[in-house]
């Protein structure tokens, strides 16, 4: 399935991701990804590209609300008054009058997190903002998220064939939360393993695509790849002509799930 219908919109489940491409690079990427079919791109304001992004989404063409598009506020940003401000920059910045999707990049000690989604919740009040989410939060901070009655359609984490999100997974799937899982190819370290390799054989697939279709076969995740290869844009967009059986399914969910590529010395204590 390439959509997720989650509050009465689709959302494809596939995106694009910009971490750490910037200027040129990066307004070519965008171009790129979307010629090649991608409608979900995921920025954020700390990334120091939405202009870039902004500006290959409008020589694309593609009518607006054909795409789906994600930033996220930054840790110093959090607080009732930066809310706004932030979110107009966004917009400025895209040169859109809405964004899809808003994320809490990381969680913080020193705001409340209510007192945050309340400022955003206005901001989607306002048309500025479609849907609401969170990134980085463990269990803890879900709890407190759910307190605050903001209805939050996704959590945006590291997740791939090598780490386990089991216990975040089973707090979204009980507030009908999607994962939005980042780093899918655990930064490229996916791309020779063995078994990935072996079952990919089967399917006259490469590992790296293996990978991805392992989180697209579990219904509540979407998935944000990064390259700034036209060649592994193309290949990581191509995964929507293959199922994995159940048996294969099964011997990637076994293999060692403790490979944490981003932990950041401000990241929380994690589930
Ligand atoms: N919310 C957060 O805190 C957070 C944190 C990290 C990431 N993210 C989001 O998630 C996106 C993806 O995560 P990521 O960039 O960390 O990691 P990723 O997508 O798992 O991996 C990107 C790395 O893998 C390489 N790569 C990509 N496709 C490949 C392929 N088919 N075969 C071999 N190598 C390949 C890329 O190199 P080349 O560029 O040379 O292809 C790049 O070095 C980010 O861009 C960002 O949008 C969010």
């Amino acid at each position: 399935m390439e959509f997720d219908n989650i509050d009465g919109s689709d959302i494809p489940r596939l995106g694009f991701g910009t971490f750490q491409i910037k200027g040129e690079q990066c307004r070519e990427s965008v171009e790129d990804a979307l010629n090649l079919g991608y409608r979900h791109i995921d920025t954020a304001r700390i990334y120091g590209n939405e202009e870039e992004v902004g500006k290959a989404i409008s020589k694309s063409g593609i009518p607006r609300e054909q795409l789906f598009l994600t930033t996220k506020l930054w840790r110093d940003e959090l607080t009732p008054d930066e809310v706004p401000k932030a979110v107009a920059s966004s917009l400025k910045n895209l040169q859109t009058d809405y964004v899809d999707l808003c994320l809490i990049h990381w969680p913080v000690n020193d705001v409340p997190i209510a007192e945050t989604l309340q400022a955003m919740e206005e901001e989607k009040q306002k048309g500025h903002l479609k849907h609401l989410g969170v990134s980085n939060f463990t269990t803890y901070h879900l709890d407190k998220a759910e307190q605050s009655g903001v209805r939050l359609i996704t959590n945006q984490i590291e997740y791939h064939a090598m780490l386990d999100q089991s216990d975040v997974m089973e707090k979204l799937r009980q507030m009908n939360m999607s994962l939005s899982a980042y780093s899918p190819l655990a930064r490229g370290r996916l791309s020779d393993h063995p078994v990935l390799k072996e079952v990919g054989k089967k399917f006259n697939k490469l590992p790296s695509q293996v990978a991805l279709r392992w989180l697209l076969d579990q219904e509540e995740v979407w998935v944000l790849p990064k390259s700034t290869s036209h060649e592994r844009r193309k290949s990581n967009y191509d995964v929507f002509d293959f199922n994995l059986d159940e048996e294969d399914f099964e011997r990637i969910k076994t293999l060692e799930k403790n490979k944490r590529v981003i932990n950041p010395d401000f990241a929380p204590v994690w589930d």
